[in-house]
């Protein structure tokens, strides 16, 4: 039985405000497995229905068609057996002021039905780097912090299934490294782990596999090694302050004044580096590297949108 099931999920969010706007399909017909045990993410770009999925899954939202279950229960009939077998760390951080550390652990755990919970809270705190604000309010907590009870929130009950909804968005490099040996350890455990960053690193990291959403549909299912392996195989990375010459600039990713250009081989690579000589552009800091997980996932959100008809047009009949 997989950890998590999406059944032909579907999301429409009513028009909101004047009429005539159109209904908004968050979600279209979203269908995946995820084994247990697995390490997957859930990438996609601002808006593509990632947190629109992981509130389905979490019984926040309803589905306006299909059936989501995890460890076999339905999330809208048996919404509390599927919830205990769950733990979510929800993008937006939402916490209650006037509550210690230690006191919105234990009321999580009550929620669960856990009275004496405490050495595992225990555990959790030394785990995340909370130990000494145990006894802090919420509200004396810098935002870093917060996200860390957040998490230690989500696995009081010590679910099997750990979702984290970009757990490192503001996070500093030391939380973010303790996150992930803390996250890889219960999936190495035994604990199914669903993750959605923009930190594409991370996720060529930790994941073993992937999906990827655009637009509410899913364009890409693959184990990351596949996708990384059917990408083009190169990309030529430098640093110039010249601008490049149309037909490459149409091509590359610039970010300031480095320039990464993709390149399916030998042969391309070479053209490359002829058309910037015989423009001019004064090239530093050349290298050709192999292509990573970003370079997969624009090449993926640029391509043309897969599984749609081809336009019927009448344009030759009416001209
Ligand atoms: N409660 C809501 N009512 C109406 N529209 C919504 C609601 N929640 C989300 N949307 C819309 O649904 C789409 C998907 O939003 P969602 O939050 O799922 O995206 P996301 O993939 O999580 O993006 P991000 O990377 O920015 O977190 C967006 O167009 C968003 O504006
Ligand atoms: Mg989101």
């Amino acid at each position: 039985m997989p950890a998590i099931s999406f059944q032909s999920v579907s999301k429409v969010y009513p028009a909101a405000g004047k009429s005539g706007a159109a209904p908004l399909k968050a979600l279209d017909n979203v269908s995946f497995d995820i084994e247990e045990g697995e390490f997957f993410g859930l990438l996609g770009p601002n808006g593509a229905g990632k947190t629109t999925l992981i509130s389905i899954l979490a019984g926040l939202a309803r589905a306006t068609a299909g059936t989501v279950k995890v460890h076999g229960y339905d999330v809208q009939q048996d919404f509390m057996q599927a919830r205990r077998h769950l733990g979510i760390v929800p993008q937006e951080l939402v916490f209650d002021p006037f509550f210690t550390v230690r006191e919105a652990l234990r009321f999580q755990s009550g929620y669960f039905g856990l009275h004496r919970n405490d050495d595992w809270i225990d555990e959790l705190l030394s785990g995340l780097g909370l130990a000494d604000k145990a006894r802090a309010n919420m509200r004396q907590l810098s935002g870093g912090m917060k996200r860390r009870v957040l998490v230690a929130q989500a696995l009081v009950h010590k679910p099997p299934v750990i979702v984290l909804d970009e757990p490192t968005a503001g996070v500093d490099v030391e939380l973010r490294q303790t996150l992930w040996q803390f996250v890889a350890a219960l999936n190495r455990k035994g604990h199914t782990v669903l993750l959605t960053t923009h930190y594409l690193e991370e996720a060529e990291a930790l994941c073993q596999r992937l999906a990827m959403l655009k637009k509410g549909q899913v364009i890409a299912l693959e184990r990351t090694s596949t996708l990384l392996n059917n990408a083009t195989a190169n990309v030529l990375y430098f640093k110039t302050d010249n601008a490049l010459p149309p037909e490459l600039a149409a091509q590359a990713r610039t970010t300031g004044r480095i320039v990464e250009l993709p390149a399916s081989g030998p042969a391309e690579i070479e053209a490359h580096l002829a058309a910037l000589r015989q423009a001019g552009v004064a090239v530093e800091d050349l290298e050709i590297r192999k292509a990573d997980l970003e370079d997969v996932f624009i090449q993926l959100m640029n391509a043309p949108a897969i599984a749609t008809p081809p336009p019927t047009t009448t344009a030759g009949v009416l001209s």
